[in-house]
């Protein structure tokens, strides 16, 4: 099956916020990508749609990322959220977004990015668990137990060379809600 993949513009925020609503099965990730697509602290951003034919199936999106209490960060990015609608789940268009959303943050001088997601699926594009034992420490402390699930890799040319630190979000995506374990919320 062919797919193509595009960066998206503003006229896409309705089919966005539907491949999101689709995947997840709830409005809150749609919800967010909305908000991150306005906030001007998550620029550059790489945002991408997957389609099959006229019908958009996958979206990535990827905002920036800072050090916290430097004043000078290396172009930094963190990927949030991945989205793939379940009838298309499972035929490699979430790698595709992945690998080509990579391509496109290196292209624009990006040089490190996070992700917290999945521990079986991320690592098979490039990214590294436990990124906090090499030194990136998430936008907020977790239990030792979610560790595994933050993870970064380094795209840049001097690989992890870049430097280290507390890594923060743009102002939406920084906000303490979207980091909560949702398990202790219950
Ligand atoms: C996670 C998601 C984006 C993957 O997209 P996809 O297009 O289905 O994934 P791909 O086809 O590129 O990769 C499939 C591989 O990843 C694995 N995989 C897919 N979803 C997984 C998951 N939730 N957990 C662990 N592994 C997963 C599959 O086992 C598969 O490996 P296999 O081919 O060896 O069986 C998609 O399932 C989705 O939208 N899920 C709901 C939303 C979500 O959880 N987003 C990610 C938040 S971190």
């Amino acid at each position: 099956m062919e797919y193509n993949i595009r960066e998206t513009t503003i006229a896409d925020l309705d089919a966005i916020m539907e491949v999101q609503k689709q995947a997840f099965g709830y409005d809150k990730e749609a919800r967010l990508v909305a908000q991150l697509l306005k906030d001007e602290t998550a620029k550059p951003f790489v945002s991408l749609l997957a389609f099959d034919k006229e019908e958009a199936i996958g979206h990535i999106l990827f905002t920036r990322a800072y050090f916290s209490g430097k004043e000078v960060s290396p172009m930094m990015h963190i990927l949030a959220p991945l989205a793939v609608k379940p009838a298309y789940q499972r035929q490699g268009i979430g790698g595709l977004l992945i690998k080509e959303g990579l391509h496109l943050l290196q292209a624009i001088g990006s040089e490190v990015v996070f992700v917290l997601g999945h521990k079986e699926y991320y690592p098979k594009y490039g990214f590294t668990t436990h990124a906090a034992h090499l030194g990136y420490l998430p936008p907020y402390k977790m239990p030792e137990e979610n560790g595994v699930y933050w993870m970064v890799q380094p795209i840049g040319p001097t690989g992890y060379e870049v430097g280290k630190g507390n890594v923060k979000c743009c102002e939406e995506l920084n906000k303490p809600e979207h980091w909560r374990n949702e398990e202790s919320d219950r």
